[in-house]
C-alpha cells in the first residue's frame, strides 16, 4: 500500500515537472520565432495602430501652381543631371553647411554608389544659406569640386529646416522627373540604397505605367502637437487645430515614388506656412495625406533609438539614425567587404539589434 501510493505521488510529481519542461520549452520556442520574425511582427502591430482614412481626401487643385524656378536654387548641378544620368531612385541628404565631414563620408560610402542592383542612382546634397559667409565661399568651392550640391534661398538653421525639405520636393519636382523614387536623408543616417531597392523590387515591381503612390518610412502614429509655448518643438494652436497629427514617415529617411512626390509637392504649395514652421516630416504627412496618400511602415528603417551595430543587421537595414561620420565609413568597409548574411545570420542579427535598440529606448541608453 505504502509503496504504491509513493508511486503514485512521484508519478505526479514527475508530470508536473514534465508540464514545466513543456511550457518552458513552448515559450522558449516562441521567444525565439518572436526574436527571428521581430520585423514581421514589427509592421503587423503598427498596421494595427495606424488610423484609417476617413473618407475621400480632396484632390489637389494644380492649376495655380507655379512651376519651380532654377532662380530658388543659389547652386545646383546642371539642370539636365537627371536627363542625362535617368536615375531610378535620387537619394536627397538634408545637410547643414558646416556638416562638411558629413558629406564625405557619405560620398564615400553609400553615396558615392551609382549602379545598386542593375538601378541607376545618384545622391545630392541640399543645404540653405550659412549666415557666416566663410562658409558660404567654401561651398561654392564644394559645389565646383564635387557638383552634387543644391542651395535653397532660405537661411538654413533649425527653424527653417522645413523649407529645405520643401525645395527639395519642389527641386525632384521640376529637374528630376525621370527618377522612380525620390528618398529624403539626414545627413547623421547610415544609408543602404541596395536593401531599400530589394524591398522596392520584391514589394513594388510595376511596369513604368503604373507606379504607385508610395511613403514609406518608419511610421510615427498619433503623435499629438506640442502647444508648450517653452518647448523646441513648439506648435501655436493656430499653426495646427487638430488633437493629432496624421501618420506620418520619421524625417530621418523616407521615400516617395514618383506621382507621390507630385502630389504631395503639389499639397505643400499650396498650403500657408505660418511662423513657427511645423516639423517637416509631420508637414510632408500632412500634404501627403490631404493627397489621399497613406504612409507605409518599413521595419527597415531606424526612427529614434540608434540601433547598435551588426553586420548582418546593418546588411539588411535601409536607414540607420545616429551615424558618426567616422562610423559610416567604417560599418560601411566591413558591411561591404565580406560575405552576404545567411538567411539565418539576417533574422538572428535583426532581431538582436532591433531588441537592443528597444531596451535601449526603454533604459534611456545604448546597449
Ligand atoms: C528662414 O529663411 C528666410 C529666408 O532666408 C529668412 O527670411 C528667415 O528669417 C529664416 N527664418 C529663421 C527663423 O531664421
Amino acid at each position: 500500500m505504502v509503496g504504491y501510493r509513493y508511486r503514485v505521488c512521484k508519478g505526479r510529481v514527475g508530470k508536473q515537472v514534465r508540464v514545466g519542461h513543456y511550457f518552458l520549452m513552448i515559450a522558449f520556442c516562441l521567444s525565439l520565432l518572436a526574436l527571428l520574425f521581430i520585423d514581421v511582427i514589427e509592421s503587423w502591430v503598427t498596421c494595427l495602430g495606424m488610423s484609417r482614412p476617413e473618407g475621400p481626401q480632396g484632390a489637389v487643385l494644380t492649376q495655380s501652381i507655379q512651376p519651380t524656378r532654377s532662380e530658388e536654387f543659389l547652386l545646383m548641378p546642371s539642370s539636365h543631371v537627371c536627363q542625362r544620368a535617368k536615375p531610378y531612385l535620387v537619394t536627397l541628404v538634408a545637410s547643414s553647411p558646416a556638416n562638411k565631414k558629413a558629406r564625405h563620408a557619405i560620398r564615400d560610402t553609400w553615396g558615392g554608389e551609382v549602379q545598386v542592383r542593375g538601378h541607376r542612382v545618384m545622391t545630392l546634397f541640399m543645404v540653405g544659406q550659412p549666415s557666416d559667409p566663410v562658409l558660404g565661399k567654401e561651398l561654392i568651392e564644394e559645389s565646383k569640386e564635387h557638383g552634387d550640391l543644391i542651395q535653397g534661398r532660405f537661411t538654413d538653421n533649425y527653424a527653417n529646416l522645413t523649407m529645405k525639405t520643401l525645395a527639395m520636393l519642389g527641386w525632384a519636382r521640376r529637374f528630376c522627373p525621370q527618377a522612380r523614387f525620390l528618398a529624403k536623408v539626414d545627413d547623421d543616417v547610415m544609408f543602404n540604397p541596395s536593401a531599400l531597392l530589394q524591398h522596392l523590387d520584391l514589394s513594388y515591381k510595376t511596369s513604368e505605367d503604373e507606379l504607385v503612390d508610395l511613403y514609406l518610412g518608419r511610421v510615427h502614429m498619433q503623435v499629438a502637437p506640442d502647444h508648450n509655448p517653452h518647448s523646441k518643438h513648439f506648435i501655436s494652436k493656430s499653426t495646427y487645430t487638430g488633437t493629432f497629427f496624421p501618420d506620418y514617415c520619421s524625417g530621418t529617411a523616407y521615400v516617395l515614388s514618383r506621382p507621390a512626390v507630385l502630389k504631395v509637392s503639389l499639397a505643400a504649395a499650396t498650403m500657408t506656412l505660418t511662423r513657427p514652421l511645423l516639423p517637416e516630416d509631420v508637414l510632408v504627412g500632412i500634404c501627403a495625406h490631404r493627397a489621399g496618400i497613406i504612409p507605409t511602415h518599413s521595419p527597415l528603417f531606424s526612427g529614434g533609438p540608434a540601433v547598435p551595430y551588426g553586420r548582418c543587421c546593418y546588411q539588411t537595414m535601409v536607414s540607420v539614425h545616429h551615424t558618426k561620420p567616422a562610423d559610416m565609413l567604417h560599418y560601411w568597409t566591413e558591411v561591404h567587404s565580406t560575405a552576404p548574411c545567411s538567411w539565418l545570420g539576417v533574422r538572428t542579427s535583426l532581431g538582436v539589434c532591433k531588441v537592443r535598440a528597444l531596451l535601449g529606448r526603454l533604459l534611456g541608453k545604448s546597449l
